[in-house]
């Protein structure tokens, strides 16, 4: 059978390995283990949100609010917009997508860092686009602005304010001047996953949504519930940006394209804000014993300004093999390898999980 020819360029997306896979091929028992791949909230979520969803199930027969309405209102306030200015999707994946749809095609090129979330290239490349990546593997935002000058057609640029999976984050000041060189026409989305982190690490990183789409109407900014809200499983997330860049996404959209329980579990969870915080407070006290351990085995990190950190390591080790004996332990971290770099990224779990990956990892770098 013969595909849309731009399939041809695609690979398919291979996310953290689960938990269920360890389970079955290492014969290790779940409990037993420790998933820090997909930079999950390693607290679970807020528990008045558990009981709100379990309270909601009975509502199972029932399609969602389509209109999103309680999420868009609370989200709004949040973020002092107002409800047109949100959109909704099956994780900011979703919104990820229906913005690169909206704006890229075969005669536009999309721009990136050299290494960020790798969803920004298969959705470009979906659509017939170029990619371009910085020479830099983080953001080069003086690169970026050399091949945006020297290509007059490109239709998305990327920000990852953190980057995963480096961790890295740009100034916001820096951000700024950055978006005063670009075009109105070229939408540029600001991705931010782990800003909940970034911002409370650092201030000078924070976005202010409402701030930077008034004053760059060109840029679409993409939150998500599934990192310091701890809730990957439901997903949700959110783009924010002016009305008319909303419009043209909503037309991409599917109806009812979350479900009711996710609907609930967000609109509660942006309730409980002492939850975030005090997850995110744990995940940088942890962060310190991971830059204290490798201090003390001798090997680079990246400074992160998320929830996960990138161990880099020199010749002498081989990442992969370091990744697959963790797993056959079971913990899971995921190995960098496929973008070229000789590391691993690990999530910041909780104390106990944190504790047991430093002391199986000793045995193995050993
Ligand atoms: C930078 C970044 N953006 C977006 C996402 C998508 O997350 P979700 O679809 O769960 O909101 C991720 C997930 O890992 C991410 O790391």
């Amino acid at each position: 059978m013969q595909f849309n020819g731009v399939l041809d360029q695609l690979k398919i997306y291979e996310a953290g390995k689960p938990i269920e896979l360890v389970v079955r091929e290492y014969g290790i028992e779940a409990k037993d283990v420790i998933k820090l791949a997909s930079n999950e909230n390693p607290r679970g979520c807020s528990p008045k949100v558990l009981e709100a969803v379990r309270a909601e199930a009975a509502k199972m027969n029932l399609y969602p609010d389509d209109s999103m309405y309680e999420l868009k209102e609370a989200l709004a306030k949040k973020y002092a917009v107002k409800e047109e200015n949100i959109i909704i999707g099956a994780g900011s994946d979703q919104v990820i997508s229906f913005a690169v749809h909206a704006k890229a095609n075969p005669n536009t090129k999309v721009l990136m860092a050299g290494i960020t979330f790798a969803m920004y290239e298969i959705y470009a490349l979906q659509t017939g686009a170029t990619i371009l990546k910085t020479p830099s593997a983080g953001h080069n935002l003086q690169e970026m602005l050399d091949i945006y000058k020297a290509n007059k057609d490109i239709s998305v640029i990327f920000l990852c304010l953190p980057n995963n999976p480096l961790g890295e984050c740009l100034d916001t000041k820096d951000v700024y001047a950055f978006l005063d060189h670009i075009s109105p026409e070229t939408l540029v989305v600001i991705d931010g996953a782990y800003q909940e982190y970034a911002s409370f690490k650092d201030p000078a990183k924070k976005i202010v949504p409402s701030e930077i789409i008034a004053k760059y109407p060109n840029t679409l900014y993409s939150g998500t519930f599934s990192k310091a809200y701890g809730l990957g499983g439901m997903r949700c997330g959110y783009g924010i940006a002016q009305p008319e860049i909303i419009k043209a996404l909503l037309k991409l959209r599917a109806p009812f394209n979350i479900t009711n329980l996710t609907l609930k579990a967000a609109i509660v969870a942006l309730s409980d804000q002492a939850f975030v915080d005090a997850s995110v407070k744990e995940n940088f006290e942890q962060m310190k014993s991971y830059e204290a351990f490798a201090k003390e085995l001798g090997f680079n990190i990246i400074e992160s300004y998320t929830n996960f950190i990138v161990l880099e390591f020199d010749a002498s080790k081989n990442s992969g093999v370091i990744a697959q004996k963790l797993m056959e332990k079971g913990i899971i971290v995921r190995n960098l390898g496929s973008y070229g770099m000789n590391a691993i990224r690990v999530t910041i779990g909780t104390p106990e999980q944190n504790a047991r990956f430093f002391e199986l990892f000793k045995t193995i770098y050993k």
